[in-house]
């Protein structure tokens, strides 16, 4: 790959360096030494049936949950999904929680961004990726021309959509529970349904073994192009890796041209009216 001046300013963006400059038009090589630091292996998780606790918004002292059927799930539009999740008391996630976080973005973004969890600051702010992880993240969005700012630029081509696999904090930010993630993913599915995205980024095990069902390292899945009911999918490290392993850095920003890529590739197959 060539690096040209303007994307150096996107690797800069990142926080990436390109050490040997080249001189105008000399190819760089994209990838740094191959990385020292070892990949956690994903843990297997069984996926559940969604089962929706939603307590009746009108209840006063009714504890009973009222379950709604991932079938109604599937049928609900933003203003009832929204609802669905802020009432949510489907697993034992709800007792610590301040609030849900929802998702953000352009409701019609071509990308999608599937993390894993609110952390603390998310969990004040009820806004997903408001933390450091959040800030390297908004970075690399800014780095390809991306924001979840509808305000930056009126064009969905240029916004995301920000959700996570679980709605709720999980206490002192551990893993998710194979049951927390198989309880919240109707939500995260019928996001993706409602904004259609032309391209999903999974960042992070817990999202890849949500959306592909796979608990294959991130190494073994990156690089390629999955395909999510249709969608082009790319794997990609997790903010919150990379901001502990600077070195893979190099290889998320080959995970976001791929799926640039993937998206110019899709609208050039769409334009020929394939
Ligand atoms: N990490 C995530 O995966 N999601 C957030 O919202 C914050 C940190």
């Amino acid at each position: 790959m060539t690096w040209t001046e303007r994307q150096r300013a996107m690797l800069a963006e990142m926080g990436l360096r390109v050490w040997d400059a080249p001189a105008a038009g000399e190819p760089v090589a994209a990838s740094p030494p191959p990385a020292s630091i070892a990949e956690a292996q994903p843990t297997p998780r069984r996926v559940e049936a969604v089962a929706i606790s939603v307590p009746p918004s009108s209840a006063v002292a009714a504890p009973a949950a009222i379950t709604v059927a991932p079938s109604v799930v599937a049928t609900m539009d933003w203003p009832a999904l929204r609802e669905a999740v802020a009432s949510c008391t489907a697993c034992s996630l709800h007792t610590g929680r301040r609030q849900t976080v929802f998702g953000v973005g352009h409701p019609q973004a071509h990308w999608m961004i599937v993390g894993e969890a609110p952390g603390e600051e998310e969990d004040r702010r009820g806004e997903p990726f408001v933390g450091r992880s959040g800030q390297l993240l908004d970075n690399m969005l800014r780095a390809i021309g991306l924001s979840r700012q509808a305000g930056d630029t009126p064009d969905p081509a240029r916004q995301v959509f920000i959700a996570n696999t679980l709605k709720c904090r999980p206490p002192g930010n551990r893993n998710p529970l194979p049951e927390e993630l198989a309880r919240c993913e109707g939500f995260l599915i019928r996001q993706i349904e409602l904004v259609q995205p032309k391209i999903i980024l999974a960042m992070g095990r817990f999202a890849v073994q949500s959306l592909l069902r796979s608990t294959a390292p991130i190494g073994q899945l990156r690089g390629r192009v999955h395909r999510y009911q249709g969608v082009p999918l790319v794997v990609t490290y997790h903010p919150a890796y990379l901001l502990r392993n600077l070195i893979e850095k190099a290889r998320a920003w080959d995970d976001l041209c791929l799926a640039l890529d993937a998206v110019e590739a899709s609208a050039a197959h769409v334009a020929r009216g394939a």
